[in-house]
């Protein structure tokens, strides 16, 4: 879905055979279907769990891949205090295991199949500085980052490329924004601009309007200020959504205590 969808899209359109790593069978045979003539492979995995990378790697062992796109994430489905986050001990082991976990065992099964090629790990902007409220999201999105441009001095030599990718937002699924806009562009256009990028920047905005508030909220505004208003949007995004599901409960009749 959403970015992940479009890298894909979009490497079709450039003549790439795909493979598709998601979660559900029916939604990667609709994707692949929807690629037209060129050749694709799915695998279903959740990566929410550690057992599944010996069937990735029986999956792609054989198969010459020129790019991967580490792009499977999750976020929070609200902002929310650490504390207060609904079922923490399984969001916590989900969401490293997915934004995390994912990223390093891949690229383990990759380097050991193949020595060659560009390989782009979907970060997020939310990982370019702490982001109160959606403090996990924000570390995990870090440690991508920080794994990236490391693992790329590594291995540069070598003539592999590694691009650690840090979006903001991005109209999908995830966001839930419906009206893109200049600064939240479709994934369609996000993912355009930012294959523009490889070979040129390590580590990117990926997509012009990003590089502008990512230069603005590291180079020009104190990361004090920035983790504050950070902080205090998150703070209104929280208490507006709170608002919302009260409404809905009292209006279904369920009334269960939202705080
Ligand atoms: N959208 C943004 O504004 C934004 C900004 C910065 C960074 N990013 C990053 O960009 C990446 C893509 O985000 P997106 O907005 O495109 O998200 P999205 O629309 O929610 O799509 C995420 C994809 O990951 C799959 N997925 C989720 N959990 C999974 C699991 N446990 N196992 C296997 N597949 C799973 C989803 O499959 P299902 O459809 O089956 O759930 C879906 O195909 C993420 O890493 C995100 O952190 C996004």
């Amino acid at each position: 879905d959403g970015i992940g969808k479009s890298y894909a899209e979009e490497l079709a359109r450039r003549g790439f055979a795909i493979v598709l790593i998601s979660r559900s069978q029916h939604k990667l045979d609709d994707v692949a279907r929807s690629l037209g003539k060129v050749e694709t492979k799915t695998i279903a995995v959740d990566f929410g769990k550690t057992n599944i990378y010996p069937s990735i790697e029986a999956g792609l062992s054989g198969l010459e891949i020129g790019v991967l796109v580490n792009n499977v994430g999750v976020s929070y489905p609200y902002p929310e205090y650490y504390l207060h986050i609904p079922d923490l001990d399984n969001f916590i082991t989900n969401m490293i295991n997915v934004n995390m976990t994912s990223v390093c065992q891949v690229i383990l099964i990759h380097l050991s199949l193949q020595s060659k090629g560009v390989i782009l790990n979907i970060s997020s902007a939310s990982g370019m500085y702490p982001v109160p409220l959606l403090t996990i999201y924000s570390a995990t999105k870090a440690f991508v980052d920080f794994f990236s441009r490391g693992l790329q001095e590594e291995y540069r030599r070598q003539g592999i490329i590694i691009q650690s990718v840090l979006p903001f937002f991005v109209a999908t699924k995830m966001t839930r924004i419906r009206k893109p806009t200049l600064d939240k562009p479709t994934p369609e256009r996000y993912v355009a601009a930012e294959l523009n990028t490889v070979g040129l920047q390590s580590q990117t905005n990926g997509y012009f309007p990003h590089a502008v508030m990512g230069w603005l909220t590291t180079k020009l505004v104190p990361i004090d200020i920035v983790i504050f208003f950070g902080a205090r949007m998150n703070r209104l995004q929280r208490t507006g959504y709170l608002h919302r599901r009260k409404l809905r409960e009292q209006k279904n009749g369920t009334g269960l205590k939202t705080d």
